[in-house]
């Protein structure tokens, strides 16, 4: 008698619950740009649906989503780096998103082939030189950059930053671990300054003639060249863009993702669905692409004409930084040569 009351609470209680459920998808996001919240209301506009987002450090929030086990409230996960994205893969967390919605937008590159996540954007990891000196003589792959002839010459940041780590990742994945190992020494001997600063403090060096060359990511180049500041611009009049590794039968240029993931204790996982189906559509692809300056996942979304201007490229498979262990071995490598 008991048991049959019960059961028809819960038949009762169900739909109710069912419907609060679909009211709100929680976020746990390593992105930490304006665009995002711009994205989030997009998101709620169109569905009705509320997006909580807790920001923090991708590995933080994996381990965060781990220990809060079962009772996690995290529905979505967003990070930068494809290597970020495989370990939260790794580490248990993410279930396949299983959106062919999804699948039939964002190329296969750019999706984890075992469907637990794809890529929402992406970025050139590209060389930058001063236009008023002109293209640096032999200066179109990463592995150039070790060239003696460029001794003094190169800005980069330190080698423990994932950017870093990705490229090196990418290049130990391409030259083997000698190879990536004589690289790094060359590119360390051939700074200009030891590693200081971000991304753009490399190229906002370049101006004054401190560096020659740069190592930076295009949006962070994008967002100078569309600042409201006539000093910003007038850097951005000074820098071209190499887009490295381009010739035929090369492997293209290295890009970072951004990429969301769905979590496999997700309290509400069909709103994550529909969030993570808004991701790709075209006007969150517009909203993060124009907003942020990257390019998006999706191809034929539009872009910002900054970008469009720097030129198109061919961009390198990501298939290499899906592995955890060659990232760490990139990071070793690099500390050994002694690039700080
Ligand atoms: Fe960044």
């Amino acid at each position: 008698m008991l048991r049959r009351h019960l059961l028809a609470l819960a038949v009762i209680a169900a739909p109710v619950a069912a419907s609060a459920q679909q009211q709100e998808v929680n976020v746990y996001t390593a992105r930490h740009y304006d665009t995002d919240a711009q994205l989030y209301e997009a998101f709620t506009r169109a569905t009705g649906i509320r997006v909580r987002a807790i920001q923090g450090d991708a590995d933080q929030l994996v381990a965060r989503i781990q220990s809060e086990g079962a009772n996690s409230p995290a529905d979505v996960f967003i990070t930068v780096d494809a290597t970020r994205l495989a370990r939260a893969e790794q580490a248990g967390i993410l279930q396949p998103y299983a959106l062919p919605a999804v699948d039939a937008r964002v190329p296969a590159g750019l999706r984890d082939p075992n469907g637990q996540w794809f890529a929402i954007t992406m970025r050139g990891r590209v060389i930058m030189y001063d236009k008023q000196a002109g293209p640096p003589p032999g200066l179109t792959r990463y592995e150039d950059l070790a060239d003696p002839r460029f001794r003094g010459q190169i800005c980069v940041r330190a080698s423990n930053h994932p950017y870093n780590v990705a490229l090196a990742t990418s290049i130990l994945a391409a030259d083997g671990e000698a190879g990536t190992e004589a690289w790094a020494r060359g590119v360390a001997a051939n700074l200009a300054r030891p590693p200081q600063g971000g991304d753009r403090d490399q190229f906002r060096a370049i101006p004054s003639g401190q560096c020659r060359i740069a190592i930076s990511n295009t949006y962070y180049l994008g967002h100078v060249g569309k600042s409201d500041r006539a000093e910003d611009r007038a850097v951005f009049e000074r820098i071209g863009v190499i887009f490295p590794n381009q010739a035929a039968g090369d492997r293209g240029t290295h890009i970072n993702v951004s990429g969301a993931g769905l979590v496999k204790t997700a309290p509400h996982a069909e709103a994550a669905r529909r969030f993570l189906e808004y991701l790709v559509s075209d006007e969150a692809q517009r909203i993060v692409a124009l907003g942020n300056m990257e390019y998006p996942a999706v191809p034929g979304a539009p872009m910002d004409p900054i970008l469009v201007a720097m030129g198109e490229f061919r961009p390198e498979s990501i298939e290499a930084l899906r592995d955890p262990a060659r990232a760490a071995q990139a990071l070793q490598i690099m500390q050994r040569a002694g690039w700080r």
